[in-house]
């Protein structure tokens, strides 16, 4: 099988975390899919998250032959991953794998030794818990202060506003208070704000992003499991699947992964 490695998103932070991704593994092949037309996800209820996360998942091992699928959606992996890992696959897809950001994000907290951590996040994913779950799993100690940023992602999706840098630090403010010694940025759009939240953010804070956090755990991941490795086509292509082409993600595409990028308009 040749397989390829999916990396799903609602939209834009898919692309940004996928740039990554490719970066540290460029020899394999990989298939973006952004569900920009159902975007946000971040308002919307769990019961609707897996209903959509569950579709894009069987497109992407039906119709395009992914072998594995990152869930690069925060509030899709905190709120449906694992219904889809234990409910949906073993009987439908054993052999294939669908991994999501939150654990390795919550590692990353912790090797960075912060124990008093503030996560700016959706709504759906700060009402799920799931960092405060994965963190105390790995720490019980640690403390957690969420912070929900539900203007960041519309904001991003709209192309860049005059207004960005009010947002970001009014966010930041909010989280800052609590005394925290590291902010983790728990939704994939927001990496994409990182310069502007670095200037606001308090300099002795550390900074923790999902994009310099899960291609190091994912190229680790594969090395530990030669099995799935083995079925994943090495030939370097590259293809971009969205539910609707809307203007933003068609410039950042062109201005991330080249002036040749074609975008293709998919059912799910
Ligand atoms: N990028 C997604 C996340 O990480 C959600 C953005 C959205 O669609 O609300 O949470």
């Amino acid at each position: 099988m040749n397989g390829r490695i999916g990396i799903f998103d609602s939209g834009l932070g898919g692309l940004f975390m996928m740039k990554a991704i490719v970066e540290a593994g460029p020899r394999y092949d990989y298939i973006y899919l952004g569900d920009t037309q159902r975007l946000p996800y971040g308002n919307r209820s769990s019961e609707t998250v897996y209903m959509f996360l569950r579709e894009a998942v069987t497109y992407l091992f039906q119709q395009q032959q992914c072998a594995l699928i990152i869930v690069a959606c925060n509030t899709a992996s905190a709120e449906a991953l694992r219904r889809i890992q234990q409910e949906y696959l073993p009987p439908n897809y054993p052999d294939r794998r669908v991994l999501g950001v939150i654990i390795p994000a919550a590692e990353a907290v912790l090797e960075r030794g912060i124990m008093r951590v503030g996560v700016l996040a959706t709504e759906g994913t700060v009402q799920s818990g799931a960092f405060t779950r994965e963190l105390k799993k790995l720490n019980p100690r640690v403390e957690v202060f969420h912070e929900a940023a539900p203007l960041l992602v519309p904001l991003l999706e709209n192309g860049d506003t005059a207004y960005k840098n009010l947002i970001v630090e009014e966010y930041i403010r909010a989280v800052e208070k609590h005394g925290i010694n590291g902010l983790l940025l728990g939704c994939t759009h927001y990496p994409i704000l990182k310069a502007e939240i670095r200037a606001v953010l308090q300099p002795q804070i550390q900074l923790v992003c999902q994009d310099e956090i899960v291609p190091g755990k994912l190229q680790t991941y594969l090395r530990r499991h030669p099995e799935l490795d083995e079925k994943l086509g090495k030939n370097g292509k590259r293809e971009f699947l969205v539910t609707d082409i809307t203007p933003t993600l068609e410039k950042k595409a062109n201005e991330w992964f080249g002036k040749d990028v074609a975008l293709e308009v998919v059912e799910l």
